[in-house]
């Protein structure tokens, strides 16, 4: 590490906020309400429980366990704990993968920012039709773009303030604001008229859901984005962590935190969808189109805008910290430069890497791969192939080719049951469901 200490977390609260505050993000906000909406509400709650349980939580202490054990960056770790063999190329697929992903999140980041700009400035309310209002903003060339870069912006400011100074202070402030403004607003969303019909929207039971694949893939597929899994960001984060703290035990604080947030998204958001007679629409389109008319006509409409926009721009930003200090972690360590140069640098090639995402509502419009944009095909490939496939290698490391008494010895399970059972689900379960779900979604 050319000669320099490696970071560390000034407290274990700080480490399990950055790493909710990672979790937590455009994908518990929108995706998760929408995702389990489509697929039938109780049944897909109850199949995404268990993917989170079984494969998303075996692999969040994978990661964990892996990174604090080499004390290093993705390449490194897998490098460290298998010295004689490739794994290190799960490593090289994480730095890489994380270049598209917040390329392309960075875009919606940048969405958000703007919507929350104008709601503080009153720009919102200038139309009542939010259906044109979202699609005249995104087919302008520039604009979009200056928003993506200003996220970009303030997510290599914190970056660039190293783990405690930056990413640690900004989430011990961040993520205290986020967790109140979201209960409140789900609060306040529970006691309108009719709100228990977007309770049945997103409980009531439909048991076709059961016999329906795409339900098992959805589930798996949101349990990977929502958590952030496959992309060595907890083994990255757990580089930063000292011994002594149970990963088991923060690793199920961490998908707690993550599921509860999603389920009070949902609840913020459907009751008041249902309250006002509107339709729970798709992806980009609930946050940015359906919820702006919402607001327009709740008494308090623009206060509660105010709140939700910031919750997105916030929760957006501690999921875009964590993205880019994968990277930055590689990066440093390889090029001996400091984390200022490598941040400021890698944040500029990301941005540019997000530019066509955001150009492909404009001047790139004619570019599309297969029927999707290019934002809807960096989506599709992050979320179906990229992530499994992370997930997959990282499963197969620590359940074959880590060692079993290695894996349990460094994850805190020593020579537990427990310990067993989640060695089993990484040599197993997780693989086979996700091959079986990244199969299926190759072929239909
Ligand atoms: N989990 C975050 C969300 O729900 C996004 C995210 C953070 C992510 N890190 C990731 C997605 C790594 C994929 C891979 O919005």
């Amino acid at each position: 590490m050319a000669g320099q200490e490696h970071e560390q977390w000034a407290s274990r609260v700080g480490f399990l906020l950055a790493a909710i505050g990672s979790a937590a993000g455009l994908g518990n906000i929108w995706r998760f309400s929408y995702v389990a909406g489509e697929n039938g509400g109780a049944p897909f709650l109850i199949i995404y429980a268990l993917c989170i349980l079984f494969i998303g939580l075996p692999i969040v202490i994978a990661e964990i366990s892996i990174g604090r054990n080499a004390r290093g960056d993705a390449v490194l770790a897998f490098r460290h704990a298998r010295p004689d063999r490739a794994w290190y190329l799960t490593g090289g697929m994480a730095v890489i993968g994380c270049f598209f992903i917040l390329g392309f999140y960075g875009v919606i980041a940048g969405w958000s920012l703007k919507y929350f700009v104008s709601a503080l400035s009153g720009h919102l309310w200038i139309t009542d039709n939010y259906s044109t209002y979202f699609s005249g903003y995104i087919a302008q060339p520039i604009e979009p773009v200056i928003w993506q870069a200003i996220m970009m912006a303030l997510t290599v400011i914190v970056v660039a303030g190293g783990i405690q100074k930056g990413i640690e202070a900004a989430n011990r402030f961040l993520m205290p604001v986020l967790g109140l403004i979201l209960v409140f607003l789900a609060g306040y969303s529970l006691t309108l008229d009719g709100a228990s019909q977007g309770l049945a929207f997103l409980f009531a039971p439909d048991w076709s859901a059961f016999t329906r694949p795409s339900v098992y893939i959805a589930a798996i597929g949101q349990a990977f984005f929502s958590l952030g899994i496959g992309m060595a960001i907890f083994l990255t984060y757990g580089g930063y962590l000292a011994r002594g703290h149970s990963i088991p035990r923060a690793a199920a604080i961490i998908v707690a935190g993550d599921t509860l947030l999603a389920l009070c998204a949902g609840l913020a958001i459907f009751p008041a969808v249902f309250s006002f007679g509107l339709n729970p629409a798709e992806g980009p389109e609930l946050a940015f189109i359906t919820l702006p008319g919402l607001f327009q006509l709740m008494p308090a409409g623009k206060w509660l805008a105010i709140l939700f926009f910031g919750l997105l721009v916030g929760a957006a930003l501690t999921s875009m910290f964590s993205i880019l200090e994968v990277p930055v972690a590689y990066f440093i360590r390889r090029t001996g430069l400091s984390r200022r140069t490598v941040t400021v640098a890698l944040g500029i090639i990301i941005f540019s890497v997000g530019v066509p995402a955001s150009l492909g509502y404009s001047v790139l419009k004619s570019a599309s791969i297969g029927s999707r944009n290019i934002l809807e095909f960096y989506d599709y490939a992050i979320s179906n192939f990229l992530l499994p496939l992370g997930g997959i290698a990282t499963a197969l490391f620590t359940g074959w080719g880590w060692g079993k008494a290695k894996a349990l010895e460094e994850s805190d399970f020593h020579d537990s049951t427990i310990g067993k059972i989640w060695l089993f689900c990484l040599r197993f379960i997780g693989p086979i469901f996700i091959a079986l779900a990244f199969f299926s979604v190759s072929f239909f």
